[in-house]
């Protein structure tokens, strides 16, 4: 079947689907402690959608023209029983790809039961290689071993692995070339983000952005790097490659140069509320409609009839004044 087009005519391909909005870090520009406090209202776990409920979505998504789903969170490892999700979805035909987001601290205890369940791939969150800086950022004082622990047994399990630095400046950016040397070494891809001013309490400035061109010069001086071509169509990241090798590098530039032409894109909170745009104020709340209808058929035509009225390109329009004054939801809700 023909994938379902929104109003700027791109195709609905992915789905980032958040099966819990809670996290054993709090890195400050995404669950800042303190805001995600000891007393903040995360989700009841009654109100999270069930692991049939999501195989249901996705089935129904599968046939709008859905290849790709990412289970992310909060920590998406922290949510019993994941690898049972992952099987499930795994028997849907539909679906090419499915990957995981995760900050690696418990891959030691399950990267061979998801690799098991048929997972093949895992992107791990790690700001810095510096032990100081790293617990800093991760607001629990985790030190870097057991998040490297992780990411071993994730290769030990087979599982592809790439890293995701976000890049702050003043913060961690004395970090992009030791980042890029141990990485390298290791043969495993990482990728630099920009600071984004998702959700309203990370204290985003576009001063605070360090944009793809700083570090690409940054990188290119210690390790000159060639640009590859985009491995999928709508791919976030710009790819290169260290010059004479293979080993990839990327850049994630939503900031200094947005990719919402090409985003195709969906994101489901855990709570089952869909979301047209990583910057949505507002989202679609599918679990009463799951909950009543007397078929997914009738789910599948309301995910339609948002699709093709959607016109988010939030990233494309970004100010100072809209990262400050619009009401945003938090990522670690929304899933990233
Ligand atoms: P691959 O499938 O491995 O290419 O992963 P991915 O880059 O799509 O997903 P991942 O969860 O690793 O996200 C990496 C970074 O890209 C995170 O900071 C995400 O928030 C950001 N990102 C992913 N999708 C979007 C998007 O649609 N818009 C924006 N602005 N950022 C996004
Ligand atoms: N800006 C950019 N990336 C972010 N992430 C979380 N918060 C932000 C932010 N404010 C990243 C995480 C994870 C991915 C899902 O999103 O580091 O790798
Ligand atoms: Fe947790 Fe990932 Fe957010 Fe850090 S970025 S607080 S690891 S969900
Ligand atoms: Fe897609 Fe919104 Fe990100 Fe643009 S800002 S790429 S529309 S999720």
């Amino acid at each position: 079947m023909e994938p379902i087009k929104d109003h700027l005519s791109r195709p609905l391909r992915d789905i980032r689907i958040s099966v819990t909005d809670q996290c054993n870090f709090r890195c400050s520009y995404c669950m800042p402690a303190e805001i995600f406090g000891p007393d903040f209202a995360f989700l009841p776990k009654e109100e999270y959608l069930t692991f049939d409920e999501i195989y249901e979505l996705v089935l129904a998504m599968g046939d709008l023209g859905v290849e790709k789903v990412r289970l992310t969170g909060g920590e998406p490892l922290l949510r019993k029983n994941l690898h049972e999700l992952i099987a499930k979805l795994n028997k849907i035909e539909s679906i090419k790809d499915i990957a995981l987001t995760t900050n690696a601290m418990l891959l030691p205890k399950y990267a061979m039961k998801l690799k098991e369940a048929g997972l093949k791939r895992v992107n791990v969150s790690m700001d810095a290689i510096e032990e100081e800086v790293f617990k800093k950022m991760n607001g629990r004082s985790v030190s870097t071993k057991p998040v490297l622990k992780g990411i071993a047994a994730a290769r030990e399990a087979g599982l592809e692995v790439k890293i995701n630095m976000v890049v702050q400046k003043g913060v961690n950016d004395d970090q992009i070339v030791p980042m890029a040397s141990y990485f390298k070494d290791k043969g495993i891809t990482l990728r630099f983000i920009e600071f984004m001013d998702v959700g309203s309490t990370n204290g985003w400035k576009l001063s605070s952005v360090v944009t793809k061109k700083e570090i690409v010069d940054i990188l290119d001086k210690h390790f000159p790097v060639e640009p590859l071509n985009e491995a999928y169509f709508g791919e976030v990241a710009s790819r290169y490659r260290y010059a004479g090798t293979n080993i990839e590098v990327g850049v994630i530039s939503s900031v200094s140069d947005s990719f919402c032409s090409s985003c195709t894109r969906a994101r489901i909170s855990a709570d089952g509320k869909l979301y047209t745009c990583l910057f949505a104020t507002e989202g679609y709340d599918l679990k009463p409609l799951m909950r009543n209808a007397l078929s997914m058929d009738e789910v599948s035509n309301a995910i339609s009839a948002l699709w093709n009225k959607r016109r988010d390109r939030y990233s494309d329009e970004r100010t100072e004044e809209t990262a400050k004054n619009r009401p945003k939801i938090e990522m670690s809700y929304i899933g990233g």
